[in-house]
């Protein structure tokens, strides 16, 4: 194997300030570039994401002969193909290291008429499949994965699909979004009843293109056989891509950060109100609303935070926001409970066990949980070396910790961090962080 590992080195900061613009939403620019391929005329997508991620979904709709052309950093230009108008790729359709881009394609492709296979990269290649190829199945469709139910996956040219009633086992807007886009090229109409809300883009990106979409509370209805017609969609800046500098300002020691331009769909912003309730001095300004998505500016300045439980209804709205969570509860007073959450096992990594030993690591006082983590806030990091496990949320986090640390922090295996936030360590430095980044060659 072969690669390049990135390593971060941190030393103390103790103000943060300045104005800052996160990237546009992963989970709306990969939605934004697949939906755009189905629908008839151009599509132009102002303030996607340039990640890895959402590249790697641009790059699997071109192989599957979709003109998508990058307008600049951040735009892109779709010219779709129509519902039937995608052809198959002879060459293996590689999703790195995005999940979102695994199960919401495997649901796209499970009704086209040409076999297609998806692989990921080592993280994505053992993430749980068996989730998205059950219901698939049941829908007749044919999916080849390894004897653990993980990619690559065979998808067999479909003989037709049927519509299914569908109760999703776990809160996960990937499972729902992959059944309603397989249920597009159903004979009948498609049910999900979701156990938890979960992020909504696919029903309403669906809708807005004018698909036949309804939802009633917790069950989605799909109904087939309407084409999609293209509009513009601009990409509010990404909550989870926000969190850091949220948990950073709450965290400092001194100074105000203004985010600007943040989506605030109320289905991501658990994080926002977990710090509310832990005494962080959050504000809100021009709420404004942009192409039907709720946008917002916070401004962040330095308070004392005290212990939370994070109720348990909320964790879906939070979900991948518990490393940045548990950065903002190590620097509270008293302990805070996590619970509800094994999701979070199945992430990029098992982010209970990488939270927990790297917290510990750093001096902070950690119970595990099979759903969670309790953590003893001590108001201070030590310093040390943490593995961040090729996860970019975690590395992310504990850069943050920086600006409550006594020594310096260093951190291994950061560069997934440009899946999701390219910019991370430039708006990191610009806000104050003390942030060194070093690239080796890793062979092996
Ligand atoms: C996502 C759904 C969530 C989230 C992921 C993005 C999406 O995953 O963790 O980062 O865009 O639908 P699950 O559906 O596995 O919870």
């Amino acid at each position: 194997m072969s690669g390049n590992s990135r390593e971060y080195l941190l030393s103390p900061a103790t103000r943060i300030g300045g104005r800052i613009v996160v990237p546009g939403d992963k989970s709306i620019s990969h939605r934004a570039v697949m939906f755009g391929a189905l629908a008839l005329g151009r599509t132009t997508v102002s303030g996607f994401l340039p990640g890895a991620d959402t590249l790697a979904t641009a790059q699997i709709l071109r192989d599957l002969g979709v003109s998508i052309e990058r307008i600049d950093e951040t735009t892109l230009q779709i010219d779709g193909v129509g519902m039937h108008g995608l052809r198959g790729s002879a060459k293996p359709l590689d999703c790195g290291n995005a999940g979102t881009a695994m199960r919401l394609l495997a649901g796209l492709l499970a009704g086209q008429s040409f076999a297609s296979t998806l692989t990921g990269d080592e993280s994505l290649s053992r993430r749980p499949m068996r989730r998205i190829i059950e219901p698939l199945e049941r829908m007749g469709a044919l999916i080849g994965s390894t004897e653990a139910g993980t990619a690559p996956l065979q998808i067999a040219p479909s003989a037709g699909l049927r519509g299914i009633e569908y109760t999703c086992p776990v809160a996960s807007a990937q499972i729902k979004s992959c059944v309603l886009l397989a249920g597009l090229y159903a004979q009948g109409e498609t049910w999900v009843t979701e156990p938890a809300a979960t992020r909504d883009y696919t029903e309403r990106m669906l809708a807005a293109l004018g698909a036949d979409v309804q939802v009633d509370g917790l069950r989605i209805r799909l109904k087939p056989g309407r084409t999609l017609l293209a509009q513009p969609i601009a990409v509010p800046g990404d909550f989870s891509s926000a969190a850091f500098f949220l948990v950073a300002a709450a965290i400092a020691p001194a100074g105000e950060l203004m985010i600007e331009n943040v989506g605030l769909n109320p289905r991501r912003t658990g994080l926002l109100d977990s710090l509310l309730d832990m005494g962080a001095d959050i504000v809100i300004l021009d709420r404004r609303e942009i192409a039907g998505e709720p946008v917002g500016d916070l401004r962040v300045r330095a308070s004392a935070l005290r212990a939370i439980d994070v109720p348990i209804k909320r964790v879906p709205d939070m979900i991948d926001e518990f490393p940045a969570f548990a950065i903002a509860a190590a620097c509270a007073t008293g302990t805070s409970t996590v619970r509800g959450a094994h999701e979070l096992r199945v992430k990029e990594s098992d982010r209970i066990a990488a939270m927990a030993r790297g917290l510990t690591t750093l001096g902070v006082n950690v119970q595990e949980f099979d759903d969670g983590m309790a953590i003893e806030g001590c108001g201070q990091f030590g310093s040390g070396c943490i593995d961040s496990r090729g996860d970019h949320r975690i590395a992310m986090s504990f850069a943050v910790a920086s600006l409550r640390a006594r020594g310096d922090i260093h951190i291994l295996d950061c560069a997934n961090v440009d899946t999701s936030f390219p910019s991370f360590v430039q708006l990191a430095r610009a806000s104050g962080l003390h942030i060194t980044v070093r690239d080796q060659e890793r062979i092996a």
